[in-house]
């Protein structure tokens, strides 16, 4: 049968992501793969997992099987509401909506302010499943480069300006301030003051995606764009993903109790409420103090896995490859020297079962293509060493090469 005519305009939107695809190919276990924005399965704290289960199940199985509330569970959205106003931003459980993680976030965002060709604002490179959620209702997407410090507010400025000229101010901005995936770069105070000065002027809501926030590993935190917000402006997503497990799919979602009924409306029609199970063992979890301990835990055995794919970078990466130096998160984000084609490099690596994530996804109009995503949060300490060292011979080799062709040309 063919579909084509049937489908939706919306559909062509709807493109399967380079990254998810490429997933597949690296989940053998022989391969070195820097790929995946995973939390390391090594860490996940099983045994304790297994006595918070046993006990909930023998004490509330009957509920915890069972539908809940489309907002989500009652004793989580309190907790989630003391935790956030803990950290700057206060809030009562009924500005919190409980998520299927933070990307269903995103999707109930855009599914409500989004028409067809509306502008939203998304930072360059980003997050592929915000960039992919956004566009599935057909937005246009209009990119903001990013520097060391995040967002460069100054051109964002630029683009305002003329954005109001054509009489195309946007929705919303999406961008990950802590630890973005891709480039692993915080946004600075400053930048954060200036986004939401300029979100005021122009009057455009912030959708501030924050997974990684807690996992720092050196230096100050800097305070959320919500903790900094007066007027509702900022609509603020967390997860348990990457603090805990992706596998229970618990996020959550920060906004004004009038946004919070229309995002459940629109939730209750694709999912009718978040997994009982799954938000139950978060909330036993979280509110027992134990997450708490186990992020603690969780830093110094990330951070060993960031210094040490740093470390190796330096050591075995030739002159003129470049990269940033995390103080949190996940990601290294690595640029090649100009001309040179990441996704070459990635073929050539494969074939030694060496993989990452080439950088051109990350882009909104395929730019990018001498950059890539490296994580260091799943690969173990010896595929660390043995990846990059390989990686560094195939840099070694292209860049030879291109150096001869154009001591020719
Ligand atoms: C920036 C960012 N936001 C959101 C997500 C999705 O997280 P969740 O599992 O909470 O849906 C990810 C996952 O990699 C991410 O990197």
């Amino acid at each position: 049968m063919k579909f084509e005519q049937l489908y939706a305009d919306r559909a062509r939107c709807m493109k399967t992501s380079a990254v998810r695809e490429f997933f597949k190919l690296t989940e053998q276990p022989d391969v070195m793969s820097f790929a995946g924005g995973f939390p390391s399965a090594d860490f996940f704290p099983m045994d304790k997992v297994n006595e918070v289960l046993s006990a909930l199940i023998a004490e509330e199985g009957r509920f915890a099987l069972q539908y809940g509330a489309t907002e989500g569970y009652g004793k989580l959205r309190g907790y989630i509401a003391e935790k956030m106003t803990k950290e700057g931003a206060p809030c009562t459980a009924e500005q919190i909506l409980i998520t299927n993680g933070s990307q269903q976030g995103m999707d109930l965002v855009s599914k409500l302010f989004v028409n067809t060709g509306d502008v939203v604002l998304v930072e360059e490179p980003g997050y592929v499943g915000g960039l992919g959620a956004i566009y599935n209702y057909e937005a246009d997407r209009v990119p903001i480069p990013l520097d060391d410090d995040g967002i460069r507010t100054d051109l964002l400025a630029a683009c305002l300006r003329k954005l109001k000229l054509e009489n195309r101010l946007p929705k919303f901005i999406y961008l990950v301030p802590n630890f973005q995936n891709p480039t692993g770069v915080c946004m600075s105070l400053e930048r954060r003051r200036e986004l939401l000065a300029l979100a005021r002027q122009y009057n455009f809501l912030i959708l501030e995606d924050n997974p990684y926030g807690e996992l720092r590993y050196e230096g100050e935190a800097i305070p959320s764009i919500k903790s900094m917000d007066t007027e509702g402006r900022v609509i603020y997503l967390g997860s348990f993903s990457k603090t805990f497990s992706p596998g229970i799919r618990v996020g959550w979602l920060m906004a004004e109790p009038e946004i919070i009924a229309k995002l459940s409306s629109a939730k209750g029609s694709t999912d009718l409420c978040s997994n009982s199970l799954g938000q139950r063992l978060a909330y036993r979890f979280a509110a027992s103090g134990y997450i708490e301990k186990h992020v603690a835990s969780l830093l110094p055995r990330y951070q060993e896995r960031r210094d040490l794919m740093l470390d190796c970078m330096e050591k075995y990466f030739p002159p003129g490859v470049k990269w940033t130096r995390p103080q949190g998160g996940f990601f290294i984000w690595v640029t090649f020297p100009h001309g040179m084609s990441a996704h070459e490099i990635l073929l050539k690596a494969i074939e030694q079962k060496v993989a990452f994530v080439d950088g051109a996804g990350f882009f909104v109009n395929d730019n990018g293509r001498n950059t890539a995503r490296f994580s260091f949060s799943e690969a173990s300490p010896d595929k660390i060493r043995k990846g990059i060292a390989i990686l560094g011979e195939i840099l070694e080799a292209e860049m030879a090469v291109a150096c001869k062709k154009e001591k020719t040309a």
